[in-house]
């Protein structure tokens, strides 16, 4: 299996990438900037260029990949289009060529709570609502998904257990990013992952299970 990872160069995106390689897949990083991704990346990583707002650097990058992982984002920024662009139209230009390409999976990191439009976070120029049309859109696209909405991401690793559920159950908490990659990677080689849309958190109280029985507990 070779999975092409969108977003490689971002701090969940290179975790993912990680997290693939640990598992012993075969690891295509999609990136804007080679001369970041060289120095940011393991050595010797397969890496192409591409933009999700130029659909043909897509195809080009998908060929010969079986699943796509997607932890793309806007960046915080004054450009009100920013969102709608890389969240929605990115996503999509992605799935339209992941499609093209007969993939067997498509991973999308998306977020928790995109239900709630009047969140706060939909200030940043309706951030939630465009990652929610671009889940949507993957959901309709006929393509086998698990989209993952993680909780406030962090860069330290912690210890404690995490906490899966189906969507629109978690409203507050945070996870590592590195917890949410391997919960990505895991997603690739799990059937019960497929078609799912799963919200994680780390919690403290909470029993640690193996990610694969947390997919499987989750309908
Ligand atoms: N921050 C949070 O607390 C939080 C919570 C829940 C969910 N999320 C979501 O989780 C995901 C990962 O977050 P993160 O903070 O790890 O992301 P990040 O570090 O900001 O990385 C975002 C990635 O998207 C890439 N990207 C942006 N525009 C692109 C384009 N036009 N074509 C190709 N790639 C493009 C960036 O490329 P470059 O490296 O070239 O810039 C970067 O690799 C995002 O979707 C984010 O919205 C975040």
């Amino acid at each position: 299996m070779r999975a092409l990872v969108a977003g490689a160069t971002g701090q969940t995106g290179r975790r993912i990438v990680e997290e693939l390689l640990a598992k012993g897949i075969t690891v295509r990083a999609m990136v804007r900037d080679r001369t970041k991704a060289l120095s940011e990346l393991p050595e010797g990583i397969d890496i192409v260029e591409g933009d999700v707002l130029q659909p043909i650097t897509l195809r080009a990058a998908l060929t010969d990949c079986q699943v796509l992982l997607s932890a793309t984002g806007a960046a915080p920024s004054l450009d009100p289009t920013g969102p709608y662009k890389v969240d929605y139209e990115g996503n999509k230009n992605l799935v339209d060529a992941a499609k093209a390409a007969q993939v067997n999976q498509f991973v999308m990191v998306s977020s928790m709570c995109v239900s709630k439009l009047f969140h706060p976070l939909n200030l940043f120029w309706g951030i939630l609502y465009w990652k929610k049309q671009a889940e949507d859109y993957l959901k309709q696209s006929g393509i086998p998904y698990t989209i993952v909405r993680p909780g406030g991401l962090k860069n330290e690793d912690n210890t404690q257990a995490i906490v899966m559920s189906s969507a629109d159950q978690l409203f507050e908490g945070s996870i590592p990013r590195r917890k949410v990659a391997q919960v990505c990677a895991e997603a690739v080689t799990q059937p019960s992952a497929k078609n799912k849309v799963v919200e994680i958190i780390t919690s403290e109280g909470a029993t640690s299970q193996p990610i694969e029985a947390l997919f499987a507990s989750v309908g």
